[in-house]
């Protein structure tokens, strides 16, 4: 999508994600069908071609070597130059398009002629020492940047001899590359990988009336390969007509989208099933979501079907091992969004070419979901993901827009009132190009609650941040520890060297900040800017220049800002001294803690106490009310009880009663979207995730 300076996309959650869509053709195949119909002998017509920028690149490049390309309805048409592409009189620009570089050097280096491949900042970043190396050792001279290294590429072509080829890695587009160049080599050129690849190619190649020799089957040591590919040269091919199925890489955010939001239901029709690229299909199986294949056949030489995947309650975290990562190569971006929606960890190893995509996907991916607040850990070649329960309105499924499960509106998940809730995942889309947190959290999307927000203010010993955190894992709401967002700052002001008394500075170092959280309430994790730093943010400097930023207001104004945007994401609990008056004016339940000062500088003592610091019960009375005086009458944000508060003087209460108590005001609420059974040891909220919240 072409990013529009400024603008931010908000994404909201819609409607139940139910329905049926024809993705567009695939790209893989509509790149080989033009590569191809270049080099045939006679015309080829290419229907359903897929429409986006890296085939019209591929498109560009074949025009420039001479093909005559024309159009019909849902068609592209080409004349071959039958294998005598003639000499471009340009630079051949493959724009962002990994696939048209490396596959077009194969037959370019088999011409008389030299040719010059590059294509934007992204892709003069993508390694191709890995077709240099085969095209060489096939007979042609080739050059690249930074050490041959990086593009442009330039080749100049020469009389190929054929070669066997053990792939390092298993990449379609180099097999395809060498198998293109084996075109016009005199004799067997051989291409062995260390596993399964996409086999477009070789399936593609029959269809254009070239044989091929291919064998599948586990890798084989002792040959060193998996699967191997054999072209016989010098091989003429034949103009075609196919039809270019759908794109299965198109349609996985969808099919995971459907796995991951329970009850949901999304068919895709008349999509490309070729096993080297569905992993994803088994691997969504594996965590539980129902996977269903219908209309099977097969259409130039590739699988065709529709797939319709079903969400269900509760998707299973799993483990992606690195066999398998090559046949969802593409899909791994959707395997992590079914991930995050997963219960535990699920991983993925042996993905470190997901680093030399157009960006390192691995990395994006991973400072995105940080982004999100929810809880990732990068490796050097995978990720590690831990899901639960994700933003959404939370509503319960007989909601107006609830769940459907296959028995109807609003499928139980537990008994009683216990119902599971409904991350809803569709998401609207709006422009906002004010980007987040501007002004009050919005509280109508159309006439639905975005969120639900529980504050609890107090003053100091009252009990606010266990109860918090227990109330935020009974419900399994999001925990907002707002100490940790100011830490982060602080961090981040500290380690940035910014001066904490220059004020502007400050602002602007705030205005730059993304700090996020993720995990459950007892372990949460924090995210500064991408990074985590739960730890790096408990220690006593950190936590004294905490407090110094948090008098100055326009950090006040930007960690707003930050919790705001955190409600938008799922329903939470927040603690601290103006959530309720100034953070959330409109949250649906305010808490004021309160307990006598002799109470309170008790409990703090015996907090104290348990880690390791004695102090006179005296002092710490002292310093309570020193504290609270500072508190109520500082300027900005001083602590009062918000307007529309319930008061609860927790002085003679238990800590479990305190829990149960707010338990009890927040399940009065009408929206409340998780109920959960009373008692000291209480129950776990019926919910996607209880206990994991998504931060
Ligand atoms: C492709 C192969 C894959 C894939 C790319 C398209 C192809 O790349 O990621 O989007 O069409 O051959 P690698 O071969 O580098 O794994």
């Amino acid at each position: 999508m072409p990013s529009l300076p400024g603008a931010r996309l908000t994404v909201r959650p819609g409607r139940p994600l139910t329905g049926t869509f024809i993705p567009p053709g695939d790209k893989s195949i509509t790149h080989r069908a033009y590569l191809l119909g270049m080099l045939a002998r006679g015309g080829t017509v290419v229907e359903n071609p897929n429409p986006g920028g890296d085939c019209q690149a591929t498109l560009a490049c074949i025009r420039s070597l001479g093909a005559r390309v024309g159009r019909r309805a849902g068609a592209v048409t080409i004349e071959g130059c039958d294998m005598q592409p003639r000499e471009p009189d340009r630079v051949l620009d493959c724009g962002n398009s990994g696939t048209t570089l490396r596959l077009l050097a194969g037959p370019l280096a088999a011409q008389p002629f030299l040719s010059v491949l590059t294509g934007d900042a992204s892709l003069r970043r993508r390694p191709v020492a890995r077709v240099i190396e085969p095209l060489r050792r096939m007979g042609a001279q080739l050059w690249a940047r930074h050490g041959d290294r990086l593009p442009p590429l330039a080749i100049r072509g020469a009389t190929l001899r054929p070669i066997e080829y053990s792939l390092p890695v298993a990449s379609a587009q180099v097999a395809s590359c060498v198998l293109l160049a084996g075109l016009f080599a005199a004799g067997r050129t051989v291409v062995r990988l260390p596993g399964p690849a996409r086999d477009h190619t070789e399936r593609m190649l029959p269809v254009f009336g070239v044989p091929i020799v291919a064998s599948t089957g586990p890798p084989a040591p002792a040959d060193g390969g998996g699967p191997m590919i054999a072209v016989e040269g010098p091989a003429r091919p034949t103009g075609a007509r196919l039809r270019v199925p759908g794109d299965f890489s198109a349609a996985a955010f969808f099919l995971a989208a459907a796995a991951t939001t329970p009850g949901a239901t999304v068919t895709a029709r008349e999509v490309n099933l070729n096993p080297s690229r569905c992993g994803l299909l088994g691997v969504l199986e594996r965590m539980g979501a129902s996977v269903q294949r219908s209309q099977l056949r097969e259409e130039g030489g590739e699988p065709v079907g529709d797939v319709t995947v079903t969400g269900p309650l509760q998707l299973a975290g799993c483990d992606i091992a690195p066999a398998e990562v090559p046949t969802m190569i593409d899909e791994v971006p959707a395997w992590v969004v079914a991930a995050t929606g997963a219960r535990g960890t699920s991983r993925i190893r042996g993905a470190g070419e997901l680093r030399v995509k157009e960006s390192d996907r691995l990395a994006l991916l991973a400072a995105n979901l940080a982004r999100l607040g929810i809880g990732v850990e990068e490796t050097a070649d995978g990720i590690a993901v831990t899901g639960g329960r994700r933003g959404g309105s939370g509503r319960r499924p007989s909601d107006r827009h609830g769940v459907r499960g296959p028995g109807g509106r609003g499928r139980r998940a537990g008994d009683g009132d216990r119902r599971r809730r409904h991350p809803d995942l569709l998401p609207g889309v709006r422009r906002d190009p004010g980007g987040a947190g501007r002004g009050c959290r919005r509280r109508r999307h159309g006439s639905r609650p975005m969120s639900f927000v529980v504050t609890i203010d107090g003053p100091a010993g009252a009990g606010k941040s266990t109860t918090a955190r227990a109330v935020a894992s009974r419900l399994g709401f999001l925990y907002v520890d707002t100490g940790a967002l100011y830490r982060a700052l602080a961090l981040k002001v500290r380690n940035g060297g910014v001066v904490p008394d220059d004020l502007a500075a400050v602002e602007r170092c705030a205005r730059e900040t993304q700090v996020a959280l993720s995990g459950s309430p007892e372990h949460a994790h924090v995210w500064l800017d991408g990074a985590e730093v739960s730890e790096a943010i408990r220690t006593p400097e950190v936590s004294e220049l905490a407090s110094r930023l948090a008098a100055q207001p326009p950090v006040r104004r930007r960690l707003v800002e930050i919790q705001r945007a955190l409600s938008r994401r799922g329903p939470l609990v927040a603690e601290g001294r103006d959530l309720g008056t100034v953070v959330f004016p409109d949250a649906e339940v305010k808490i004021y803690l309160d307990a006598d000062l002799d109470t309170r500088a008790r409990r703090r003592a015996l907090e104290l106490e348990k880690r390791g610091i004695a102090i006179a019960l005296d002092q710490v009375r002292e310093e309570l009310a020193r504290r609270d005086d500072r508190d109520r009458g500082r300027a900005d944000s001083p602590l009062q009880v918000p307007a529309g508060a319930r008061v609860l003087n927790t002085s003679a209460l238990s800590i479990e009663q305190q829990v149960d108590e707010v338990l009890r005001v927040v399940q009065e609420h009408p929206a409340c979207p998780v109920r959960v059974a009373g008692g000291p040891s209480g129950g776990a909220a019926e919910g996607p995730v209880a206990g994991s919240s998504p931060g």
